[in-house]
């Protein structure tokens, strides 16, 4: 097809032409100077976006080795980690967590909330015995288009005097939602390049406390390729302990510089604004947001309910055979019965404009039951500043 194809799924998302270019220059040495300053200026600059003045490290993978080196540098066989089933990726995540071989307490949810901070609270308050060593939480479900609230999480850990280590997934909010790695005292925040920062796949972040560099001393889940250890080691002098991804190297050093260049407020309230309008958009279309409480609703992407009788992933295949145009797919018990917009990354009005508008065209030709009138919605609040 003609022109641009619309990438809205809530990542990987749109790569800046920018980006594009800075990974297709040639291949340095990973051994050499020219490299060690690179990686010394892009873990600086890491810093920045998880808004830590700790170490940050970068595997070469996707989001999922991320979750396995937080977990195996910190815990030990038989741990019992506290996790919350928010959606999709909560429930990969405790399942990796129990194929580790750690003890997991699964909170069940309905994939329409966020973790409870009061539950949170009352699990740890009766753990008299601290053996709940890890709190493990996803702080944007990109399954459901829900936020958990970190800082109240963290204000009920602390109420309850409990030790236990905030490991967080901030994989679809790092780079477009607020998230304080320091300020909220998560001791290790997982990430990954392909949401907001503006990257393809491939690369896994952390970033970690001192509590968890010190619990990483003590703990016994076998590790070797995500051993942060020999990472942290030879990142000080800008080295990894195995070769790094160099060309995903280059395109992070220019996303970095365009998120820096935009200011972390700007590109967080560019990310609510259309994030609000999206929403505007939806309600006046009539349908239904799967997020329910209004303040969990997330800034990156949004999760719409398709009426009974249709079916999701159909309109989203016409939608993309007719306008180029990706929408995500409903994941795990939400197949078929939602579509996700990502607005997040490389991102702006008319480009949303474009996007809601093939999905009010879609919608229109599949017959799904709705009032026109949504992208009108959105133009008209987009328009007002
Ligand atoms: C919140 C969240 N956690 C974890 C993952 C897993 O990341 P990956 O697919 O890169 O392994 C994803 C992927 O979309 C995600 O959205």
């Amino acid at each position: 097809m003609p022109g641009r194809h619309f990438l809205q799924i809530p990542g990987p998302t749109n790569v800046p032409d920018r980006v594009l270019r800075a990974m297709a220059q040639p291949t340095i040495d990973h051994r050499s100077a020219e490299f060690a300053a690179m990686a010394r200026e892009i873990l600086n600059g890491l810093r920045a976006v998880f808004q830590t003045s700790g170490p940050v490290i970068l595997y070469p993978s996707s989001g999922t080795g991320a979750w396995e080196a937080a977990l195996v540098n910190t815990l030990s066989p038989g741990d019992r980690v506290l996790m919350f089933e928010t959606g999709h990726f909560a429930t990969l995540w405790r399942n990796l967590a129990a194929r580790l071989g750690l003890d997991v307490e699964f909170v069940p949810g309905d994939w329409r909330h966020g973790v409870d901070p009061d539950v949170v609270r009352s699990r740890l308050s009766d753990d008299r015995a601290g053996t709940i060593k890890a709190v493990a939480v996803v702080h944007n479900e990109t399954s459901t288009g829900v936020t958990s609230r970190i800082a109240e999480v963290r204000r009920q850990m602390d109420a309850a005097g409990h030790p236990a280590l905030l490991i967080v997934d901030t994989i679809s909010s790092l780079g477009s939602i607020d998230y304080r790695h320091d300020e909220w005292r998560v001791d290790v925040s997982v990430g990954c390049s392909q949401k907001g920062l503006m990257l393809p796949p491939g690369l896994g972040l952390l970033a970690m406390s001192e509590k968890a560099l010190t619990a990483s001393r003590t703990a016994k889940l076998p590790r070797a390729y995500w051993d942060w250890t020999p990472m942290l080691a030879d990142n000080a002098a800008g080295f990894f302990p195995y070769t790094p991804p160099t060309n995903l190297l280059f395109g992070l050093r220019e996303s970095l510089a365009m998120l820096a260049a935009e200011g972390l407020a700007r590109v967080f309230a560019r990310h609510r604004r259309h994030a609000e309008a999206t929403r505007r958009a939806v309600r006046a279309w009539g349908l239904e947001l799967l997020a329910c409480d209004p303040e969990e609703r997330s800034h990156s992407l949004t999760a719409v309910l398709v009426p009974d009788g249709h079916d999701a992933d159909a309109l989203r295949q016409m939608i993309l055979d007719r306008f180029d145009l990706s929408l995500g797919t409903g994941l795990g018990k939400l197949k078929g019965r939602v579509f996700r917009i990502g607005h997040l990354g490389d991102f702006n009005d008319l480009m949303l404009a474009g996007t809601l508008a093939g999905i009010e065209m879609g919608l229109s030709i599949a017959g799904v039951p709705f009032t026109p009138g949504g992208v009108g919605a959105a133009l008209d609040f987009l328009s007002r500043g």
